[in-house]
């Protein structure tokens, strides 16, 4: 194995679970981990408390004249269960197949750490041409709460002309990408009770409002039989697709056979009028991630249930306001609760769309970087996900994020064996020094 790979493994190891308190620990080692090899490198490194998990930032010395330039990563990663469908434990990583598994692999510790190799291996070439800060967090994957603070707090510090991430994806294995856009997100849970107690579906069934029935009907709601999301007003702020995004996007080498295999579902569906690529990065959606209620045990139990739910999520696309949607979602689930229940909506999570310039200086150079690595053109595009930081650099920092993914589609983030292609980790160093010595050239703008 290759010293680089070694070290990932290790990085890998830590069970850096933000959302799981035992994991606090866990999460503070890695940071300790990661501080160490960021000094070693002859960074200046600083691990900064947060109200939650601490924030790791490294620096080499700055001078007038150069370009600043941020990458960006998170070290914390997402739980893993159901554990059982795991075909190598997600905390012991083994390549198989030229593939690395591991909780993490790509989403975000294999991506993040090709910047940090990369940036090691242009150290190693002698001093940078970019004055360099490197912003790691252990929060993303639980809404990065304690970031923005530390943005305000350190705001001049932190100033940069550009911030680099890879932490989205790549259209196709080989196939360069540069993430012009995220989509942004809004939540919430709709929670429905009804009898004081659950009661007998034979004694009761027919004279009260079943629970399950009532969330059954709002969630039946969001979506009319064209698949638009029928909540009043939730399209009247999307801006449009601009007529370049489309044309280049319909020759994106993407479509509805690719991601039928790749999701596994039987067939594609969505908003009419829009291909799978519009869909995805540039509409915006309701989506159910979890519903419940009533009897979920083996064979049948005659019972209505005295309360149900459903969580609720919202993808979002420019000109859609968070807070705005979730004011219509919430006026939308009261309008549509059923009598002799009674309804709450619990509001949750938000994050901004974002959106960006590929053909500025930065997004040019950030394109020649990936296709002096791949030997091919990148492709433009916007991504589906959302990171929520992303959106805050810029109202904060006032910088725009180049977004240089390195997932490729069926690395399975966020689930059960997840993977990182060994090719895009070595790539993702090559791809770290092109950028630093191409975003060098370019030099401050003043
Ligand atoms: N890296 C992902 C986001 C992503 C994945 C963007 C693929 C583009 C392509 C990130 O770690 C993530 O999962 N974000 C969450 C944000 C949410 C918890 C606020 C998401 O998109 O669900
Ligand atoms: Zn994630």
């Amino acid at each position: 194995m290759t010293p680089e790979l070694s070290q990932l493994f290790e990085f890998l190891r830590f069970p850096s679970i933000s959302t799981d308190s035992r994991h606090k620990g866990d999460v503070r080692a890695c940071a300790e981990w990661l501080d160490a090899k960021l000094t070693g490198m002859g960074l200046t490194s600083t691990i900064h408390e947060t109200a939650g998990h601490p924030i790791v930032v490294a620096r080499n010395q700055h001078v007038e004249g150069k370009l600043n330039l941020m990458i960006y990563g998170h070290y914390d990663v997402q739980p893993v269960d159901p554990v059982e469908l795991w075909a190598s434990p997600p905390f012991e990583p083994e390549i198989r197949d030229g593939k690395i598994y591991a909780r993490g692999a790509t989403d975000n510790k294999g991506q993040m750490f090709a910047h940090v190799l990369g940036v090691e291996k242009a150290l190693a070439d002698g001093e940078l041409p970019v004055n360099l800060t490197l912003l790691f967090e252990g929060e993303e994957e639980i809404g990065s709460k304690n970031l923005t603070p530390f943005l305000e707090a350190h705001r001049e510090e932190l100033a940069c002309d550009v911030i680099a991430v890879s932490d989205t994806g790549m259209v196709g294995p080989g196939i360069p990408t540069m993430g012009y856009g995220l989509r942004g997100i809004t939540c919430g849970e709709v929670i429905v009770t009804g009898p004081s107690s659950d009661l007998h579906s034979g004694v009761y069934g027919g004279s009260v409002m079943n629970p399950v029935t009532a969330v059954a009907r709002i969630v039946a709601s969001l979506h009319d039989a064209d698949e638009k999301v029928a909540i009043d007003g939730f399209y009247s702020d999307v801006a449009p697709l601009e007529d370049w995004e489309r044309e280049a996007w319909s020759k994106v080498p993407f479509g509805e056979k690719e991601y039928l295999a790749e999701t596994g579902a039987p067939a594609s569906v969505g908003e009419a009028g829009y291909t799978v690529a519009e869909r995805l990065w540039g509409r915006p959606t309701a989506e159910v991630n979890g519903i419940g209620g009533g009897y979920q045990g083996e064979g049948s139990k005659t019972v209505i249930a005295r309360e149900a739910m459903a969580k609720l999520s919202f993808r979002l696309v420019p000109g859609q306001d968070p807070d705005d949607i979730l004011d219509k979602v919430e006026a939308h689930v009261m309008a549509n609760a059923p009598k002799g229940v009674d309804v709450k909506f619990v509001r949750g999570h938000s994050g901004e769309p974002y959106l960006n310039d590929p053909h500025s200086d930065y997004g040019k150079a950030a394109q020649a970087s990936l296709a002096t690595t791949f030997g091919k053109e990148p492709v433009l595009i916007r991504e589906g996900g959302s990171i929520p930081i992303i959106n805050t650099f810029k109202t904060i920092l006032g910088a725009d994020s180049l977004m240089l993914g390195l997932a490729v589609p069926g690395c399975k983030i966020h689930a059960p064996n997840e993977s990182f292609n060994v090719e895009n980790f070595e790539a993702g160093i090559e791809l770290n020094q092109e950028l630093i010595r191409r975003l060098g050239a370019l030099g401050k703008k003043s």
